[in-house]
């Protein structure tokens, strides 16, 4: 038996996994992200252990014995979160968030033509180490106090198993990290105040980081040995529990974040077009994806600002015909990473009237993210992948009519997996399955079954590259103001 845990911006969720790979259980427990100032976001470590307890108490209330039987642990995380421990190990202070965006001074600054030559990345305001400078220049004796610095997931892995350890496809997201060659870079970990006694160890998200710590293994009535893998950054995660860890393969994710993620067949950075190229969680392979900082979050913010569900705002919806909307939603709520890295952009709604409807702003929004996927489409095709179909994945995937967006506006086939959970925390269970098992990571992490397909028809092409041209002319146009 296999525990995936995916520590995730809005809840963790922990799976039990057999070995024939079916999910026999799975728990969730809600977080909350605090926005104490704008651009600001962060989470408690404290509040991610707390979750995690609340899922394996409830997994063991329920599902005692296969608990019991678990022999390897997998990890599944939001990326490039900053949680700054001290010598003691105690944390510091918040962790910084990925779509926290008060750091972009000092990421404009830290982002130079050699950050980019070893990291293969734009150094982002969401990676983590412009928020560790951050904390250098605003909050000096913090940053006196630093230890260890980990990324979220890695905090949880230091939980479990008293370890501090990372894997690749996170930690190529720290900015610190030479992505090509799968280590510290010590170079730009001095030129940011920091040593490679800051960082943790770092091993494949196949391998094993460490045991799972006695009293934790008693708590939870587990008696052989239980590994804990390497694990992913959610995203890679995904990707192994989606089966996209080969060239051709790509999903898209409709998660808080959005993600067009394609696996490579070797490391292809390329900064210019504001594409992350990042380790992927299998040993030696890479990928690329765009990121948009706000997917489901754009419709939860809409859903929250009209006091309606965003199941009632999209209802409507899923009857209709899929037709372009001339009512634009510019979903950069928290900034923009591709193709703009831009965190000083924000949402837009153009071209309201007096007839817009509630259901007329949801359609506008689910067409903004369609767009800003589009971008990412376009940004990946520039970095030399192209997408001709894709796998959809995560909770805005429910709605069939924003994946039928997605295929009209950007052209390709999505597919959607047949009932079940392929998401990150499959992939974590999987990765621990390898790590405990030694089993072929390509024979373990394959796609699922498909439900059916999405075909664009191409009878509105026009109409909605015409809409997405309107889109990408407001962004220019508005950003002076
Ligand atoms: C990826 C990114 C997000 C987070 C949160 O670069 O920032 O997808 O991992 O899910």
């Amino acid at each position: 038996m296999y525990l995936g845990i995916d520590l995730g911006t809005s809840g963790v969720k922990s799976v039990l996994m057999n070995d024939a790979q079916q999910i026999i259980a799975s728990m969730t427990a809600p977080l909350n992200v605090e926005r104490p100032q704008e651009g600001w976001s962060e989470q408690d470590p404290a509040s991610w252990i707390q979750a995690l307890s609340d899922t394996l108490d409830e997994l063991k209330q329920h599902h005692a014995k296969e608990l019991g039987a678990v022999t390897g642990i997998g990890l599944s995380g939001h990326m490039h979160g900053a949680t700054l421990l001290d010598a003691n190990d105690d944390i510091i202070r918040p962790c910084m968030l990925w779509n926290d965006t008060r750091s972009h001074r000092e990421a404009a600054q830290l982002d130079t033509s050699r950050s980019r030559e070893l990291t293969g990345n734009i150094l982002f305001p969401g990676f983590t180490a412009p928020k560790t400078e951050w904390v250098r220049l605003n909050e000096s004796s913090a940053f006196a106090r630093v230890a260890k610095v980990l990324l979220p997931k890695d905090y949880v892995r230091y939980w479990l198993t008293g370890e501090h350890v990372s894997e690749m496809s996170d930690a190529a997201g720290t900015g610190w990290l030479d992505v090509g060659q799968r280590d510290w870079s010590l170079e730009l970990l001095e030129s940011m105040h920091l040593s490679i006694e800051h960082m943790p160890r770092l091993v494949e998200g196949t391998a094993v980081s460490g045991e799972l710590r006695a009293e934790l293994k008693s708590r939870y009535g587990m008696s052989s040995s239980v590994v804990v893998a390497g694990g992913a950054g959610d995203n890679a995660a995904t990707a192994c529990g989606m089966g996209t860890v080969k060239a051709g393969h790509a999903f898209v994710s409709l998660g808080t974040s959005g993600v067009l993620f394609a696996a490579n067949d070797a490391y292809r950075p390329n900064p210019e077009s504001a594409v992350h190229a990042f380790c992927h969680a299998l040993p030696d392979t890479w990928h690329q994806m765009g990121v948009i900082l706000a997917a489901t979050d754009s419709l939860n913010w809409l859903a929250s600002v009209t006091g309606k569900t965003p199941a009632e705002l999209t209802s409507a919806l899923d009857t209709k015909e899929v037709t372009p909307s001339s009512t634009l939603f510019l979903p950069y709520l928290g900034g923009e990473r591709t193709p703009y890295n831009d965190a000083a952009a924000r949402g837009v709604f153009l071209g309201l009237s007096h007839t817009t409807t509630t259901t007329d702003m949801a359609q506008a929004v689910l067409q903004g993210v369609a767009f800003a996927f589009k971008d990412c489409q376009d940004a990946l095709h520039s970095a030399g992948t192209t997408i001709s179909r894709a796998s959809a994945v995560g909770g805005g995937a429910n709605s069939e009519y924003w994946l039928k967006l997605i295929a009209e506006t950007s052209g390709y086939c999505v597919d959607i997996p047949s009932d079940g959970d392929y998401g990150a925390s499959l992939g974590a269970a999987r990765l621990g399955m390898i790590a405990a098992t030694g089993a072929d990571p390509y024979a373990v992490c394959i796609p699922p079954a498909m439900d059916k397909t999405i075909e664009p028809d191409g009878r509105q092409r026009d109409a909605f590259d015409e809409q997405h041209h309107r889109y990408k002319t407001a962004y220019q146009a508005l950003r002076s103001i």
